[in-house]
């Protein structure tokens, strides 16, 4: 009884934690697509998901769900840490997005495949 007891407990605690992600991803999708947040759309087209922009200037993201979350939040915060001439706007270090925000969007990166 007690182990069942545990199971249910660990199930209720995954389905919360699956669902804080779930809307997490879709606040990040909805920064990536707004204009006046993140504005991503402007610059990248996104592989698997419509995206209504021009889409040119940055490359396609794909396989982002392969990149560590550490590597794809300094990415956005700062780009040119690992690449010094990079045409993509700092949105962290320029406060355009905010931590938790920044968050939001990596949520959304690593759904794209
Ligand atoms: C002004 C255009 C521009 C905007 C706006 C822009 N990017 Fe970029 N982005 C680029 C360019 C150019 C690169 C390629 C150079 C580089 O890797 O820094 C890039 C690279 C990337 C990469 C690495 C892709 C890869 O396969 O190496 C990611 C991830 C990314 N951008 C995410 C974002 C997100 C998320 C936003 C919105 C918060 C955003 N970008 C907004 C221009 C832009």
């Amino acid at each position: 009884m007690k182990k069942f007891f545990l199971a249910a407990v660990v199930v209720a605690v995954a389905a919360t934690a699956s669902m804080a992600n779930e809307d997490l991803v879709k606040k990040g999708r909805k920064i990536f697509m707004t204009k006046k947040l993140g504005n991503c759309l402007a610059c990248h087209d996104v592989n698997g998901d419509k995206v209504d922009g021009p889409g040119s200037l940055g490359p396609k993201l794909q396989f982002l769900s392969a990149w560590p979350e550490q590597a794809l939040y300094d990415k956005i915060y700062d780009p040119y840490t690992t690449n010094p001439l990079s045409a993509m706007p700092p949105f962290g270090k320029n406060g355009v997005l905010s931590d938790e925000e920044i968050k939001a969007v990596v949520a959304y990166l690593k759904t794209i495949n």
